[in-house]
Order: structure tokens, then C-alpha cells, then sequence
């Protein structure tokens, strides 16, 4: 092979390697955790129940309701109702991050709910808004079972 070529080829080949050293390592980057397998960053129990209600009363309340008693304009449609914050002791009891999970990643077929239920929220709200509307939820909960009847 004529010398001069055979650089030419050696160096297109040189190149192609750098290039595809470089999508490679792009490749190689760690997938994106999900949400469950990234330690939280914001421990349970510190959501701010203040903004939490700002959260709730901008995504949450049609299909909770006001007082988080699963009656939202939205909410009576839906089979399965939303949670009952307030009589629902059962689901309730559940911890803060079982909770947290079904808030981050919904409830429906694919995690072993009903077709159409909860959504899911970890695209729309970050984790620490996530928490804080649970501190809510938890203070709704609390005032909803002291209220008088
Ligand atoms: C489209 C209506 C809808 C909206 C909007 C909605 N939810 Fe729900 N939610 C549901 C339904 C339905 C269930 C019950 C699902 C089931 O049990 O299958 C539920 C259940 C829950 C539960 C109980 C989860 C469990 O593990 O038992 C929590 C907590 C909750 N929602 C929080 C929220 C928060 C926080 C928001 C707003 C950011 C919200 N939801 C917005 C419909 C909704």
C-alpha cells in the first residue's frame, strides 16, 4: 500500500475513534436514577405543610377535595374515588414514604393500580415540593378528624 495513503487512512481511522470515544462516553454516563433508588435529599417528616398548600390547591384539590376528603369536583367522577385524607384511616396509616412514593410515582396500571387514578407527580413537582404537599395532606388529616362533625 502506498505509504502516503495508508497515514491518510490511519488518521480517518484515528478520527472516527475519537469521535466514537466521545458518543461513547455518553453512553456510558449512569442512567438517571429513579426516584425510589436516589436517597432522598429531603428527609420525610420536613415538608413545609405552608407551601404544601399552595401545591395542593393548584393540583390536587379537583380530584382530593378542599378538605382532602377525596370530593373534589373532579374527584366524585373517578372510580377509584381519590383518597379520603380525613376518613380513609386504613390508607392513612400508611408511612410518610409509602405515601411519598405514591405521590411521586402515581397509582395506576403499571404500579398495580386501576386504569385511571392517581397521577403521577415527580415530573411536575421537585421532591422537595412533593414532601411539602404531603405535610399538608398529614395537616389536613389532622384537622379534618378534630373538626367538629
Ligand atoms: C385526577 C385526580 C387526582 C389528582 C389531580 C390527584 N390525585 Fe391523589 N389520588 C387519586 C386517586 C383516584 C387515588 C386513589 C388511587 C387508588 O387507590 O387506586 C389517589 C390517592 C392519593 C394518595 C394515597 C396514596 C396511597 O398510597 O394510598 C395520596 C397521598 C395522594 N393521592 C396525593 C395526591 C397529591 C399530593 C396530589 C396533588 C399533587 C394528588 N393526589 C392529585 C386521584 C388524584
Amino acid at each position: 500500500m502506498d505509504k502516503k495513503l495508508f497515514v491518510t487512512i490511519a488518521a480517518a481511522f484515528a478520527a472516527l475513534l475519537s469521535v466514537s470515544g466521545c458518543t461513547g462516553e455518553k453512553k456510558g454516563a449512569p442512567p438517571e436514577k429513579t426516584a425510589a433508588e436516589a436517597a432522598p435529599a429531603v428527609q420525610a417528616g420536613s415538608g413545609d405543610p405552608a407551601s404544601g398548600k399552595d401545591i395542593y390547591f393548584r393540583y390536587c384539590h379537583f380530584c382530593h377535595g378542599q378538605k382532602g376528603m377525596g370530593d373534589g369536583p373532579v374527584g366524585i367522577a373517578l372510580s377509584p374515588h381519590p383518597a379520603d385524607f380525613v376518613n380513609d384511616e386504613k390508607r392513612m396509616s400508611k408511612t410518610d414514604a409509602e405515601l411519598f412514593k405514591s405521590i411521586t410515582e402515581g397509582i395506576h396500571k403499571e404500579v398495580g393500580g386501576e386504569a385511571m387514578s392517581m397521577p403521577r407527580w415527580q415530573e411536575i413537582l421537585s421532591e422537595k415540593e412533593r414532601w411539602d404537599v404531603l405535610a399538608f395532606i398529614r395537616q389536613l388529616e389532622r384537622e379534618g378528624k378534630t373538626a367538629p362533625k
